[in-house]
Formats: C-alpha cells, sequence, structure tokens
C-alpha cells in the first residue's frame, strides 16, 4: 500500500548550490527561485545563513530573502547554525528554519566546528528563539547510516541526536544520508528504531545520490510509512565537508517515479524541467538528473 501523496522539499537553492564553485550571481538565484515557487513545491530551502567563509556561494542569504517573491503557498526555509545565523534569517524573511548537526562526532566537528555536547545548547537556543518567533523548525541530522570519517553510525546514536532535537522543540526532523552510502536494508534497519519512537508524520527523509542508490531507498522509506523526502533540482549539490559526496536525489527523478506511480505531489514536472534547465544554463554544467537528460533528449 503506497501513500497518497508525498510532500517534496526543494533544497536545490541550499544543498544543491552550497558545494558549486562558481558564482552563481544574485539575481540569477532570485529569478531561479521565484520560478521554483511557481512549480507547486509546498516548501523551498532558499538559502543558508551560516558564516559565509564556509559557504561562499550562499553569502547573499539576506538579499536572496529580502528579494524573492513570496508564493503564500510555499513555506520559504533557510538553514541556520546559531542565534548569528537566525537574527539575519529572520530579518531576511523566514517561514522555518533549519537547524543542523550530525550523529557522528567527527562530521559534526568538520561541519560546525564543535563536538555534538557542544553543539546541543546553541542548537537548543536557536530551536527556542526560532519558535518564540512562530516560526516552523526542522531538525536535520547528518550521517544518519556512514560517516566519510568514522564509518559505520548506530541507529542508536542516531536516535540520541533525534531525542535532544525533539525535547528542544523541533518540529519535525530530517534523517540525512548525507554522502549517499546508504542501501535498503540500512534504511530499514535505521527506519525499524526510528519509528518505534516517532510517528512517521515527525520524520524526513533527505538522501544524497553518490551510488545511485537514493530512490531503492526512497521506495523502502515509503514502504515504512513516510511521507516527506528532501530533493535536489537537476540533482543538483553535494556537501562540501563531505569530500566525494553527490547531490541530492533529483527532484525530476522523484516526480517521474511518484507520477508514475499514480502519488501526487501536488508539482508540476515541466515546471521543475524549466527551473532546472534554467540553473544549468547559468552554471554551465550538466546537472546528473537523468530524468531531466532524457527530457532534454525528446
Ligand atoms: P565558528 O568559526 O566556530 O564560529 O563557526 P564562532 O561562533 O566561533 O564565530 C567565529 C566568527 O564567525 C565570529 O566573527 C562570528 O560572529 C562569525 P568574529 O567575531 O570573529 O568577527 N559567525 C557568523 N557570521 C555570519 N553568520 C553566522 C555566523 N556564526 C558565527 N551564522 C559555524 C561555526 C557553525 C558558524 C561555521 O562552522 C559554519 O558556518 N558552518 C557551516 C557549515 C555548512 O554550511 N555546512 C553545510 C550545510 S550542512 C549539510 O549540508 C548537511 C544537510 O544537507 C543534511 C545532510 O545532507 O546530511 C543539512
Ligand atoms: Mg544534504
Amino acid at each position: 500500500q503506497w501513500p497518497d501523496f508525498i510532500q517534496i522539499k526543494e533544497v536545490g537553492p541550499r544543498d544543491g548550490l552550497q558545494n558549486e564553485k562558481k558564482r552563481v550571481p544574485t539575481k540569477d538565484k532570485i529569478a531561479w527561485i521565484n520560478k521554483l515557487s511557481e512549480t507547486g513545491v509546498r516548501e523551498i530551502e532558499y538559502s543558508s545563513f551560516v558564516h559565509p567563509k564556509w559557504v561562499p556561494q550562499l553569502s547573499d542569504a539576506h538579499e536572496v530573502g529580502r528579494k524573492i517573491k513570496r508564493n503564500p503557498n510555499v513555506r520559504y526555509s533557510a538553514l541556520v547554525p546559531n542565534l548569528k545565523g537566525l537574527d539575519l534569517a529572520l530579518e531576511a524573511g523566514i517561514d522555518g528554519a533549519s537547524v543542523f548537526m550530525s550523529a557522528s562526532e567527527s562530521h559534526n566537528k568538520s561541519n560546525i566546528n564543535k563536538s555534538i555536547a557542544e553543539t546541543y545548547p546553541v542548537l537548543e537556543e536557536v530551536i527556542r528563539e526560532a519558535k518564540a518567533a512562530g516560526k516552523h523548525v526542522t531538525g536535520y541530522v547528518s550521517t544518519v547510516f556512514d560517516c566519510p570519517f568514522e564509518g559505520k553510525i548506530t541507529p542508536e546514536k542516531v536516535i540520541e541526536v533525534c531525542d535532544h532535537l525533539v525535547d528542544a522543540g523541533v518540529d519535525d526532523i530530517s534523517l540525512g544520508d548525507t554522502i549517499g552510502t546508504a542501501v535498503p536494508s540500512q534504511v530499514e534497519a535505521l527506519l525499524d528504531k526510528v519509528l518505534d519512537r516517532y510517528s512517521s508524520e515527525k520524520i524526513i527523509m533527505h538522501f544524497h545520490d553518490t551510488r545511485g542508490m537514493a530512490i531503492a531507498n526512497i521506495m523502502t522509506s515509503m514502504q515504512y510509512g513516510i511521507t516527506r523526502f528532501d530533493s535536489s533540482i537537476g540533482g543538483l549539490g553535494g556537501c562540501p565537508y563531505a569530500p566525494g559526496a553527490a547531490g541530492n536525489v533529483a527532484t525530476n527523478d522523484i516526480l517521474y517515479l511518484l507520477h508514475g506511480m499514480g502519488i501526487k505531489t501536488g508539482v508540476d514536472e515541466k515546471k521543475i524541467e524549466k527551473a532546472a534547465l534554467f540553473i544549468q544554463k547559468k552554471l554551465g554544467k550538466t546537472l546528473p538528473s537523468k530524468s531531466l537528460a532524457y527530457a532534454v533528449a525528446q
């Protein structure tokens, strides 16, 4: 029994772009996000209020947030690592704040320069302030299957981090296969334990497609009743602190899968294709989505 409806969060402007060396001019990002706003997606992660030296591509988050044309049917969210980031994000305009940390000690350290124990109080403050400002808060947990430095991460460790974030007040949790190593049996092993504790509505799956396993993992997640997935248009992206990682599952590919199976998303595939071609042209390189490549060849 497959779900009737799957909710897609478009993370291309954040996760997709953050690893791109070629700077996309701010006006092009705004035009692109405005296109994405008209595709039917209900949530767009439009940028990241991290330190500009760490992710130079997204150093214009504030201007982007101020200038995009907001569609009232879309939740506009952004990544925030600390109170400084949250203040800037609130000023620029967000409906949702996404906090993030890793289930692996060494990835957490290389990504946000803190141990896991040092991260909790920082995020607790951010979550409290974001909730007080009336914002939706998502907690990302990275490296939930494998860490590029430490190898296997146990479901127990993932749950420990989820528990901290949920106790601190996040509305939902996005579980990240940051480097795209997982296979369906790993997804089963994790969801068996996570869904013992949390309802499937609270969980979002965030698969990177480094080895082409994302669609298989999404199928497995749907069998577990998961109905929310993050995806990146054209498959754009990676993680700057996870060497070799590829982008998220392509929005184009997950839409092809879901619509072909008769599962609704509310997202217009043709409009996604156009928005993917727009950014592909600006970046001057071919995006990895196979569905996009095939559509273009027709
Ligand atoms: P830090 O250097 O430890 O920060 O970086 P600090 O608190 O010690 O501050 C140092 C300086 O940075 C200070 O300035 C702060 O004001 C400034 P100074 O007083 O020296 O002049 N600063 C800031 N400036 C602007 N915006 C801010 C900010 N915060 C501090 N928000 C920090 C810690 C977390 C900031 C840094 O490590 C960082 O920005 N990391 C971001 C890494 C990142 O963006 N990674 C990619 C996103 S995560 C991801 O992709 C995974 C995900 O997709 C899920 C998955 O796939 O698994 C979500
Ligand atoms: Mg990611």
